[in-house]
C-alpha cells in the first residue's frame, strides 16, 4: 500500500485532522476514503513503510521521543490493541506531553467482548476481565476517548467464505457454530469518518453490518456455489477432488444437523443461534447506515 500523504512529510508541527496509529488492514479503506473526503491524516506502521511514520508503542517504555515524531490531531485512531491497565493511561500522557493541542482518542476493539448466549447492543453487560475491555475502559475514563467494537473485518481478499476451512473441520465444529456478525472494511473507514465528525466522549459501540448470519446457512450456501464452479471445471486433478468432496462433506453435514436438531429450515431463527450483536445503535446515532449489504 502506497500512502500519500495528506500532511506534509515534516509531521512534527504539522496538525492533521486524523492520526492513524497502525495504518494495516482497515487503512487500506479509511485512507481513499479520508483522500476523497479532503480530511488532512498522518499515518504510522511499526516500519515506516510507504511514507508512514514509523512508531511502534512499547508498553514498558516512558521515553516520550518516539511521541514527538508525530504531529498532533484532531483525533487520534488507535487500531492495534492495547491490553490490561496501564497501556491506555501510558499512551495518552505520552501523547498529550509532547503535544499542546489535545486530542480525541478512538480506539478500535472487538466485539468477542460481549460473550453472553442473547442480544447484546453497545450497552449491554461485557466482559470486565477481557484484558481488551480493560484497556478500552482506561482509555475511556483518562481521556474521554470513544470505542469501536468491531464484528468481524471483511472486504477485498478477506473474505468470510475462507474462514471455513478453519473454524469447520469437523461436523461436531459445525454443529457448534451459532451466529456470524461482520463489517465490511469500507464500512469500517465511514465509521470512523463519521465518529471523528460526530466525536462521542466517553462511549463504547459496537459495529457491525446489521445482519445476523447463521453459519450454517453461510456454510450450505457456499458449499453449493463452490461445488457449481468446481465441477464445471474440466480440471479433475487431486486438490480440484478434494475440494469438490470438502463441499459435498459440508453439505451432508449441514442437512445431517438440520435434521438431528430439528432444524426445519435455513436460516435458523435467531434465537437458536446463541449470541447475538444488535448494531442499530452506532448508525442511528450518526446518521449513516451500512452501505455494503449482506454477504454473499
Ligand atoms: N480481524 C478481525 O476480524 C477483527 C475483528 C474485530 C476487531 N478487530 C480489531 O480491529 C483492529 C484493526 O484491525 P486490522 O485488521 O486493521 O489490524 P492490522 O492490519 O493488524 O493493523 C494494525 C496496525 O497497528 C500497527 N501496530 C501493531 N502493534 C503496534 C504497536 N505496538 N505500536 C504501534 N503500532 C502497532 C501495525 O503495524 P505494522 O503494519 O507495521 O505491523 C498495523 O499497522 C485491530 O485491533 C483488530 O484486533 C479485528
Amino acid at each position: 500500500m502506497q500512502i500519500t500523504q495528506h500532511a506534509d512529510r515534516h509531521h512534527e508541527n504539522k496538525h492533521v485532522d486524523l492520526l492513524i496509529l497502525g495504518a494495516g488492514w482497515t487503512s487500506t479503506f479509511l485512507i481513499p476514503l479520508l483522500e476523497r473526503e479532503g480530511i488532512a491524516y498522518a499515518a504510522t506502521t511499526t516500519d515506516g513503510r510507504d511514507g508512514t511514520i514509523s512508531f511502534k508503542f512499547d508498553a514498558e517504555s516512558r521515553d516520550p521521543e518516539p511521541f514527538r515524531a508525530l504531529p498532533s490531531a484532531t483525533t487520534v485512531l488507535i487500531t492495534f490493541p492495547l491490553v490490561g491497565e496501564g497501556q491506555s493511561a501510558r499512551l495518552v500522557s505520552l501523547y498529550g506531553s509532547t503535544h499542546e493541542t489535545a486530542s480525541r482518542f478512538v480506539q478500535l476493539g472487538a466485539t468477542s467482548i460481549w460473550t453472553a448466549p442473547t442480544w447484546h447492543d453497545d450497552s449491554s453487560p461485557y466482559s470486565h476481565t477481557d484484558p481488551r475491555a480493560v484497556a478500552e475502559d482506561e482509555l475511556m475514563a483518562k481521556s474521554g476517548g470513544a470505542v469501536l467494537n468491531l464484528a468481524g473485518l471483511y472486504g477485498a481478499a478477506r473474505q468470510p467464505r475462507d474462514w471455513v476451512d478453519r473454524v469447520v473441520k469437523t461436523k461436531a465444529d459445525l454443529k457448534g457454530k451459532g451466529a456470524l456478525h461482520v463489517v465490511h472494511g469500507e464500512d469500517v473507514a465511514r465509521a470512523i469518518v463519521a465518529l471523528h465528525r460526530n466525536f462521542t466522549p466517553g462511549k463504547r459501540w459496537l459495529l457491525t453490518d446489521l445482519h445476523v448470519y447463521d453459519w450454517w446457512d453461510l456454510a450450505q450456501d457456499w458449499a453449493v456455489q463452490t461445488l457449481r464452479t468446481t465441477e464445471t471445471d474440466e480440471l479433475q486433478d487431486d486438490i480440484s477432488i478434494a475440494k469438490v468432496e470438502r463441499q459435498r462433506e459440508l453439505l451432508a453435514w449441514v442437512g445431517e444437523l438440520m435434521v438431528e436438531e430439528g432444524v426445519r429450515a435455513l436460516p435458523r431463527e435467531t434465537s437458536r443461534l446463541g449470541r447475538a450483536l444488535d448494531g442499530r445503535g452506532f448508525w442511528r446515532a450518526m446518521g449513516i447506515w451500512p452501505i455494503q449489504g449482506r454477504l454473499r
